[in-house]
């Protein structure tokens, strides 16, 4: 009886500790993501929290060159980080086929806050599916999902990781997730406009800055809107008068591509106003070399059609935004307060390797 007892107890604690040992070196910590005050509500991720061990494994991830068919390109080639993740191109070449993408890289700020839709059409409904499309992509990266799972399961540093961060083997679905956390973790919020608006030190705005601010509210800001700098949907901005070219699965004719809907036709996403003066070219083509070319197209550039939008109208229904030369100069100096070089330059966001 009393073997039989202490045998029981001695089993009891042998489960207890082990159960402990499992739980614990199971569970991954949540990821601190600091939700700026002066932003909207964080979406919720609920199929894909926020953990230090997958934010960290999407980092490694996203600047790993093995991710390509011929382990030469990685995420960052196209998306770096001293340009707010962006590649400075119009239309790059630094894929592994070293063909002109057709689009131009954007920049990668705040995506956590972007629910309806990537890409500057719209075609990944979220940054999960989105990691599929640069790995599949002949002149993206080039790997096939298959040869990269067992091409990462050779390598033990990546299995222990995706086991303590999703306690589950390399699958597809896991590589999307990492990839997916690290961009939400790429917050912008430290650039003298979010100090001004917060009320912070280093946040003082002069006369200029307020100026231009104000401007960009009156004259931009039905569409770069709110503290995102953007309404996160799609607009017809006067580039272009016609859309007949139907070829590349239409990828001209902007988010109709995705909805059939002829109200779409040449609309694209507004991107972030945020870091812009980081991130030229611009555009989806990036056929703007400068922001003085932006602010020209706005003024005097807005070509009509029947998809355009009335917010780059005037009053009279002429396309434009007038901009006179001081108004343009104190957009400038707004435009300068909206560079973040905290985010830039924030370690946790560089290169791992
Ligand atoms: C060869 C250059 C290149 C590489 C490599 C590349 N991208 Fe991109 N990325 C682009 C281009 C170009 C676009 C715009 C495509 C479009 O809108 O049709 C884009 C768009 C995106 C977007 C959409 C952003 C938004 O606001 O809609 C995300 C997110 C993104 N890339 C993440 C990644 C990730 C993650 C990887 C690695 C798995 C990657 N990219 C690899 C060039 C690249
Ligand atoms: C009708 C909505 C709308 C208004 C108003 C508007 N924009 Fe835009 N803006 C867009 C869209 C949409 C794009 C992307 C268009 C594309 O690439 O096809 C864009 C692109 C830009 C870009 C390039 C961003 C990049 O990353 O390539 C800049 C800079 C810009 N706008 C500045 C301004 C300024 C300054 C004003 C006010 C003078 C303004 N916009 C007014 C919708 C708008």
């Amino acid at each position: 009886m009393r073997i039989a007892c202490t045998i029981l107890i001695i089993l009891l604690i042998v489960s207890i500790s082990c159960k402990r040992e499992v739980i614990s070196s199971s569970l991954p910590v949540p990821y601190q993501l600091n939700v700026p005050a002066n932003f909207p509500v964080l979406p919720v991720h609920s199929d894909n929290p926020l953990t230090n061990e997958g934010v960290e494994l999407g980092r490694r991830l996203f600047y790993d060159k093995r991710l390509s068919g011929n382990n030469m390109v990685s995420c960052a080639s196209c998306h770096q980080q001293n340009l707010a993740f962006s590649d400075g191109t119009a239309l790059t070449a630094a894929g592994v086929s070293g063909m002109s993408l057709r689009r131009n890289a954007p920049a990668l700020i705040n995506l956590a806050w972007l629910d309806d839709g990537f890409f500057w059409d719209g075609a990944a409904p979220n940054l999960e599916a989105q990691a599929f499309m640069p790995l599949a992509n002949p002149d993206e990266m080039h790997q096939l999902i298959p040869g990269l799972i067992s091409e990462l399961k050779a390598i033990p540093d990546y299995v222990q990781r995706f086991r303590s961060a999703f306690n589950s083997d390399i699958t597809d679905a896991a590589i999307a997730k990492a990839i997916a956390q690290f961009q939400r973790s790429l917050v912008s919020a430290n650039s003298k406009y979010d100090k001004y608006r917060r009320n912070e030190p280093g946040g003082i705005y002069n006369s200029e800055e307020r100026r231009g601010m104000e401007l960009v509210q009156i004259k931009c800001g039905g569409c770069h809107a709110g503290e995102l700098l953007t309404d996160n949907i799609f607009h017809n901005n006067g580039l272009d008068s016609s859309f007949t070219n139907t070829s590349f699965d239409r990828i001209f004719l902007g988010r109709y591509r995705i909805t059939n809907n002829p109200a779409d036709i040449g609309k694209f996403k507004t991107p972030t106003l945020r870091n812009i003066l980081l991130t030229a070219p611009y555009m989806h083509d990036g056929r703007f070399a400068t922001i003085d070319q932006v602010f020209d197209h706005y003024a005097t550039g807005i070509k009509n059609s029947a998809t355009l939008d009335p917010l780059v109208k005037q009053d009279n229904g002429n396309p434009g935004i007038p901009l006179s030369a001081v108004e343009r100069q104190a957009i400038l100096v707004f435009l300068q307060t909206l560079t973040d070089n905290v985010f830039i330059t924030n370690p946790k966001f560089s290169n791992p390797f």
